[in-house]
């Protein structure tokens, strides 16, 4: 047996490379557009594995997908695949629309087609498990229970637009076509190989690199902060014991404001290590112009998950941002490895703009 991932050289799809491979023996083909988010050396450690396939693809491509399709006949596809990061996704949302969008409309037509080529068997154990977020269901106010699966769907962002289209796409296409869906809406995560682009890793990068840590807006909106190994856990649970049609909600019921995050990240490092002038990171912390259309609270109800799947979180905050912390302070190659790339002339573009605001 085999599964297909898409987009697993990102933040969350090679966590899950190497948690497949650690906990199974079963091949993983991994197909990737390599944009600025994907990254091979995220995957250094299982490029030489006979178990993982590594394809330089676009999701899109009908022919390539259908060939790998053919060729390694999963009995699952697991889509990570995305633009992910809201930021972008207000400066240029065209790439959300075609990768979010019309990306998974592809792959879910590439999957029927290849499904009506299987046995009933494997055709009735065939599973298609989308990765979705909770930032579909818009903003929470500070009183309001947490998202759970019924919440109704208040997109904000271009990005959480183009991620609840995919949702619907995928909801329909179990509806109309029967195609085995599985679809999981997760909270913000956070763990090693994070891109440096997203709040926790762009503060550890930036404390230690004696820059300023941007705090959009006051600091005040809250995030439900999830460790990346549970979510591939979670992921794995879903793929095996998850009924189709259904929508499983993920989340680490760790909700922080984003000040109280980096203020942790600076005490943190401030013990780990300190500053040669004896003063605090939290000194660097800089208040920047809000992010439009900023959502205030995101929160996730992990109830449905937890009875009828067993899955709940190993890590909490504290040790979660423990072991983040201390898997950056390992990995300095890697962080300069990334921010040597793309991503500076993204930083450029980015901040320029909220610079003295
Ligand atoms: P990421 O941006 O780190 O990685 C995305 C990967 O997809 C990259 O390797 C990129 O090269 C690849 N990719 C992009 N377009 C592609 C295309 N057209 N064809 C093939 N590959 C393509 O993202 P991530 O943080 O790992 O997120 C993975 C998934 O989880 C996304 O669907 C995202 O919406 C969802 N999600 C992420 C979070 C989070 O906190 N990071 C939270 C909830 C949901
Ligand atoms: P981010 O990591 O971009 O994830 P998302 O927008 O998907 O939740 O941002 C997390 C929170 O941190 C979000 O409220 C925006 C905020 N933020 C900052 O305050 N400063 C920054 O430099 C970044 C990147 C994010």
């Amino acid at each position: 047996m085999t599964i297909l991932a898409t987009g697993c050289a990102g933040f969350i799809g090679s966590n899950f490379v190497h948690t497949w491979l650690e906990q199974t023996d079963e091949p993983i083909v991994n197909v990737d557009k390599l944009t600025y988010a994907g990254n091979l050396s995220n995957l250094k450690t299982v490029m030489n594995d006979a178990r993982h396939t590594f394809v330089h693809a676009d999701l899109a491509n009908r022919e390539v997908m259908d060939e790998l399709l053919k060729v390694h006949r999963p009995r699952a596809i697991i889509n990570f695949a995305a633009e992910s990061h809201v930021d972008r996704s207000i400066h240029s949302p065209i790439e959300f629309l075609q990768t979010n969008i019309l990306g998974t409309f592809h792959l879910l037509e590439a999957a029927r087609d290849y499904r009506s080529t299987l046995q009933t068997e494997e055709a009735s154990a065939f599973r298609f498990l989308h990765v979705s977020t909770d930032e579909v269901y818009g903003s929470l106010s500070p009183s309001e229970p947490g998202f759970d699966e019924l919440h109704r769907y208040e997109p904000n962002s271009p990005y959480s637009a183009s991620k609840a289209s995919s949702d619907h796409l995928v909801r329909a296409w179990h509806h109309t076509y029967g195609l085995p869906t599985l679809t999981t809406n997760c909270s913000n995560n956070y763990g090693p190989f994070h891109f440096p682009e997203k709040l926790i890793p762009l503060v550890i990068h930036n404390a230690l690199s004696l820059k300023p840590l941007p705090i959009y807006g006051d600091g005040q909106q809250i995030r439900d902060w999830l460790y990346v190994k549970d979510h591939c856990e979670a992921i794995m649970t879903v793929l095996s014991k998850g009924t189709p049609g259904e929508v499983y909600n993920i989340g680490g019921n760790q909700e922080k404001t984003n000040l109280e995050v980096v203020k942790t990240i600076c005490a943190k490092l401030d013990a780990l290590r300190p500053k040669t002038n004896g003063g605090s990171y939290a000194e660097q912390i800089t208040f920047v112009k809000d992010r439009a259309g900023h959502d205030r609270r995101y929160a996730i109800d992990a109830s449905k998950i937890k009875s009828t799947l067993g899955w709940t979180p190993k890590e909490d905050f504290a040790s979660g941002i423990e072991k983040t912390i201390a898997w950056y302070l390992d990995h300095p190659e890697w962080v300069e490895s990334v921010v040597s790339g793309a991503y500076k002339d993204w930083v450029q573009t980015q901040y320029s703009e909220r610079t003295g605001s």
